[in-house]
């Protein structure tokens, strides 16, 4: 019974360190390209990667568009998923072509900036990003 208890414990205070904000990552494997990542000035709120989101994705994925898109920003997935959605290409729009006027290296540096922005990654609290 006690070791139960202790399992529980251990299990939430995993749980709770999950839900946490970790410090903005500063690279990110691409398993697409086998490359590692390493970001730079052009990953960041002005970088190209932004850009792209902005005159790209959000011509489609604002609030309350009438394309039909659901409203997306960077915090709506964990850097994984943005991963994830990049690597296996699911969503709809990219199979009917909403993405074919982006080049390679253009669809890198987007799943670049989502990453790095994605939900919990930013952390006042850790050297990494305060002041
Ligand atoms: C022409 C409009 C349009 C453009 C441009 C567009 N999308 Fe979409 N996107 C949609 C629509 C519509 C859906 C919903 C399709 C469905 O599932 O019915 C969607 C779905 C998605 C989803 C899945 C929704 C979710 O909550 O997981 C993601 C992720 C996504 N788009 C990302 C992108 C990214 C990244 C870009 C830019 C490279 C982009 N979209 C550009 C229209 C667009």
């Amino acid at each position: 019974m006690k070791k139960c208890v202790a399992i529980g414990v251990m299990m939430g205070v995993a749980l709770l360190m999950g839900t946490e904000a970790e410090a903005s990552p500063k690279k990110r494997w691409d398993s697409g390209s086998n490359t590692c990542r390493v970001f730079d000035f052009d990953s960041g709120w002005w970088g190209t990667g932004a850009q792209i989101w902005r005159s790209n994705c959000k011509s489609c994925h604002t609030r309350d568009n009438d394309q039909g898109a659901p409203f997306l920003y960077m915090e709506s997935k964990s850097p994984t998923a943005w991963n994830r959605v990049f690597y296996e290409r699911y969503p709809q729009c990219a199979k009917d072509g909403q993405w074919d006027s982006l080049t390679m290296e253009e669809i890198l540096k987007l799943n670049d900036y989502l990453y790095r922005f994605g939900a919990n990654t930013y952390d006042p609290n850790d050297a990494a990003d305060c002041g």
